[in-house]
């Protein structure tokens, strides 16, 4: 027996989605209904017809699988009739994209905080994404958001949890549950677009990769795609089995965070190849031996590379970065002659271009790249999409990034992230950037000279949205740039980023390290934000 039960609540006034969907601390997400407040928030702004499917499931943190058994019975109270999630409630965020497209589902809800801490004391959070398989536009987002202000009740069955664990058909009330292998259906969607058998003759030829998981979700995928299909031993692996509080570590794979596998990349026989994914499975980092991609530059790589690639053979449609992302990608894209659009933060920008067919490849300067294959960016897509180029062009991660360079010129690049500054300083500090705009033009700092400086804003050559106030650029005359912008996914306090690009044709400058070569754009820098003064930092908290 099921009973169906609406029950009252009172909202909550922080339910705003963010960057990637509601993102907060654990114990705020276990506040009696919080989670359910805003899940019938989803529910009732979108409205799902009568009959429609769902797809569910987490990067397996902590919290995960409580969350997916309150969001089961609370679909089924809601008149779902079928919802599709992985075993364990396991999904990456891009193996829920390629469901939701595969299964042409009413779209599906995803439980992750990306890259964020998991744990008991970790971060938690929950975005929906629309049946094209990629996150929900700021139109449904603020939706959501307007409703749960003003929820008084929501829905839920009264019915036992559904065995997450065992792969099969289950029901609660009326509605079904299929409890499906989180891997298969991404894997044989990879297998479709890679050269499997060159990449399988390479790592049969004695090239060696490691594989950084972080414990974290792409663990299992991972193992499926790199042993089993394709040959690598199993010692290509590194913290494979997801966690829930990814052994107390930061799934992030940056040089910070992933510094496990940069010291075995930059040690003593050093593999050729390195790489990992973030808590959720959709970042990446590219490492050769002693030797670091950039995302602006990989970007940037397989674009120009993309011929090389059997699902990519017949051409690009276009390319899209976000704005803080390098130049490097609109470089390969004026050579190839298609177009390139320069985006706000955040993936669910690149969707609208893609439904409409204008883009095939995006990526963003945060680790993030992906395709047209789904509607969400993708680690081990991107992985494979190295490992195919390195197995078709017979060259080192290195010597094609140093081609790369050699041809379109290098455009250096690092991200200075300052972390959990008060809210109030890091505003200030925007706001006297924005106070310098009329100034600054023309003026000359150092050997740079002001060419410009604007904060972006974006209209969707789609649908004409426009999104205002997307980060502050001072753009130079020789094309180099600076951008402020305030992260949109923390949950502490705020975080000011600072992007630092500065374009150098010159072959013999390429061999310098970034940090370097930026020294002078980073004390400009802090000049024109008055860094110290006003939030008495002396060194960003990570550097990319
Ligand atoms: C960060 C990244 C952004 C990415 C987002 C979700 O957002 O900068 O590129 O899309 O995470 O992974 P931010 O914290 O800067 O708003
Ligand atoms: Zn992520």
């Amino acid at each position: 027996m099921t009973t169906t039960l609406t029950l009252h609540t009172t909202p909550f006034n922080d339910q705003k989605p963010g960057t990637s969907g509601l993102r907060k601390r654990v114990p705020v997400f276990q506040q009696a209904n919080y989670l359910e407040n805003f899940v019938q928030a989803i529910f009732d702004s979108i409205q799902a017809p009568a009959g429609a499917t769902l797809v569910l499931g987490g990067d397996g943190r902590f919290y995960n699988l409580e969350a997916i058994q309150i969001i089961l019975k609370m679909a089924a109270a809601n008149g779902y009739a079928r919802v599709l999630t992985g075993q364990g409630g396991i999904l990456s965020t891009p193996a829920a994209s390629c469901l939701i497209r595969k299964y042409a589902t009413f779209g599906g809800i995803i439980l992750s905080a990306s890259h964020n801490p998991g744990g008991p004391e970790g971060d938690f959070g929950i975005k929906y994404n629309t049946a094209n398989g990629g996150p929900a536009p700021e139109k449904i987002t603020e939706a959501i958001f307007e409703l749960s202000k003003k929820i008084s009740h929501y829905r839920i069955i009264e019915a036992s949890d559904v065995a997450l664990d065992t792969i099969g058909e289950y029901t609660i009330g009326k509605m079904h549950v299929s409890v499906i292998d989180p891997v298969a259906d991404y894997a044989e969607l990879m297998e479709s677009l890679f050269d499997f058998a060159a990449i399988r003759g390479l790592l049969a030829g004695g090239f060696n990769i490691k594989f950084d998981a972080m414990h974290a979700v792409n663990g299992p995928y991972a193992r499926e795609i790199f042993i089993n299909r394709l040959g690598a031993p199993v010692a290509s692996l590194m913290n494979c089995v997801p966690l829930p509080d990814f052994g107390n570590g930061h799934p992030d794979p940056n040089l910070t965070y992933a510094h496990e596998l940069v010291e075995i990349l930059y040690g003593e026989n050093a593999p050729d190849f390195g790489a990992a994914s973030d808590g959720d499975g959709d970042r990446n980092m590219i490492l050769g031996r002693h030797f670091f991609v950039t995302p602006s530059d990989s970007l940037a790589i397989l674009t120009a590379n993309a011929k090389l690639v059997p699902g990519y053979r017949a051409g690009l449609k276009g390319v899209a970065r976000s704005m803080p992302t390098s130049a490097a990608a609109d470089r390969v894209a004026k050579e190839l002659g298609i177009p390139c659009y320069e985006t706000p933060t955040g993936w669910k920008f690149f969707g609208n271009l893609m439904d409409a067919d204008k883009v095939t490849l995006c990526g963003e300067e945060s680790f993030g790249t992906g395709s047209s294959h789904i509607r969400e960016k993708d680690g081990l897509w991107a992985v494979l999409f190295w490992l195919n180029i390195v197995a078709a062009r017979a060259q080192s991660v290195e010597t094609i990034t140093r081609e790369h360079w050699a041809h379109f010129g290098r455009n250096v690049y690092s991200r200075h992230d300052y972390e959990a500054i008060p809210t109030e300083v890091a505003n200030g500090v925007m706001t006297h950037l924005k106070d310098s705009f009329a100034s600054l033009p023309g003026q000359k700092l150092g050997s740079y000279t002001v060419e410009r400086c604007d904060d972006f804003s974006y209209t969707d050559p789609v649908d004409g949205s426009i999104s205002t106030g997307q980060g502050i650029r001072i753009l130079f005359t020789d094309g180099s740039r600076i951008v402020f912008r305030l992260s949109g996914t923390g949950t502490e306090g705020a975080t000011l980023r600072i992007y630092l690009e500065a374009y150098d044709p010159d072959i013999n400058n390429h061999h310098l390290d970034a940090q370097v070569a930026l020294s002078e754009l980073i004390q400009i820098a802090g000049q024109l934000s008055e860094l110290v003064t006003r939030t008495t930092r002396v060194q960003p908290s990570v550097i990319t």
